[in-house]
């Protein structure tokens, strides 16, 4: 309803967005932020826990929030802001990391996988103590709702745990949050492996749709995608894949539920349905496109939103830091 806060942030780690990121955040957010008091944040902070290049990353903060200004989020409705912008953040999660157990922290599933990825000698303290920058992002905020993929299921979980245990030992302090898992129909896949979701880190950019790219390479990519044996368009993620990943994207990019695009592509070929989606992604993504190039071409114009955005959020997450500098003695 009107007025309940909602939180989700995305890192600046690419020059462009995905069709993944697309469809399974922005196209949620556009509509949660009719109904939501929004905040949207560029989370650059969580973003250095893995090593960066200094331009680079100032380059991608900024595209990320362009992209999401061209794809929808309004700056006028909801807060869009990016997160080194408003110091509160570092600062509450220094005091979660001290009523954090160090046991508790280890058994974060994401820091196990990327810590075991990178090695415990390369792998930074910063990527340990992640979930409770995470958990400072949502709690300043008073934030009700928090729209996340099951990767960060655990970092909410982690996130109440963390509220509840402050507020019973310093009296009531955080509101706490819940999870809205984002529907399964949300979820896309490479289109080249597609078994496999569709990311940024993939080792082929062959199967990545990328909002940002010429719309001839997208039409090309998606010409080209994986599918199945057998000639049915019917959705079946087990059996096909390929063809099950092509009809969730084209129902998500054209608004029409999956059981109706069934009935439409009944008798027809493979071909049709590729050619059909890559016209859709091209007209959804091409708009976008355009807007964010322009949005990049007037740096004092984002510069502007983006100042006046971190000004309304610091006025509200240094209120939650100072009521809890007061409860823990400062
Ligand atoms: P990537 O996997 O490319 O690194 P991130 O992990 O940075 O993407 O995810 C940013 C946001 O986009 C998150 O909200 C995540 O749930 C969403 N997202 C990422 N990939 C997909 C996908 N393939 N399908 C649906 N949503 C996705
Ligand atoms: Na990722």
């Amino acid at each position: 309803t009107a007025g309940t806060r909602l939180f989700s942030g995305m890192q600046p780690s690419a020059d462009s967005l995905h069709a993944g990121n697309y469809v399974g955040a922005l196209l949620q957010w556009r509509e949660l932020q009719a109904t939501h008091d929004a905040i949207f944040c560029v989370v650059d902070l969580h973003a250095i826990t893995n090593p960066q290049d200094p331009a680079a990353l100032r380059d991608q903060t900024r595209r990320t929030a362009a992209q999401y200004i061209a794809a929808g989020i309004d700056p006028s409705r909801s807060i869009l802001f990016v997160q080194s912008h408003v110091p509160a953040h570092s600062q509450l999660a220094w005091v979660l990391n001290t009523i954090t157990g160090f046991g508790e922290a280890s058994r974060m599933t994401q820091f196990k996988d990327k810590s075991a990825k990178q090695g415990t000698d390369s792998a930074s303290v910063g990527l340990f103590t992640y979930p409770m920058l995470m958990a400072a992002d949502i709690l300043l905020y008073d934030t009700a709702i928090v729209p996340v993929g099951d990767d960060q299921r655990q970092h909410v979980e982690l996130t109440r745990t963390l509220a509840q245990r402050f507020n019973s030992r310093f009296g009531e302090t955080f509101r706490i949050p819940e999870t809205l898992t984002l529907e399964e129909g949300a979820r896309i896949y490479d289109l080249q492996n597609p078994t496999a979701k569709m990311s940024k880190s993939a080792e082929s950019d062959a199967g990545l749709v990328r909002l940002l790219d010429e719309p001839s390479r997208n039409a090309k990519k998606i010409r080209s995608a994986v599918t199945d044996t057998g000639r049915e368009i019917v959705f079946d993620p087990a059996g096909k894949p390929g063809v099950s990943n092509l009809l969730t994207m084209l129902s998500a990019f054209t608004d029409t539920p999956i059981p109706l695009l069934e009935n439409q592509y009944q008798g027809r070929g493979y071909g049709d349905l590729k050619k059909d989606l890559a016209d859709a992604v091209v007209a959804v993504f091409e708009p976008i496109r355009a807007r964010t190039l322009e949005l990049l071409d007037d740096p004092a114009e984002l510069d502007r939103i983006l100042g006046a955005a971190a000004e309304r959020a610091e006025e509200i997450a240094n209120r939650t830091l100072a009521r809890v500098y007061e409860r823990i003695g400062f």
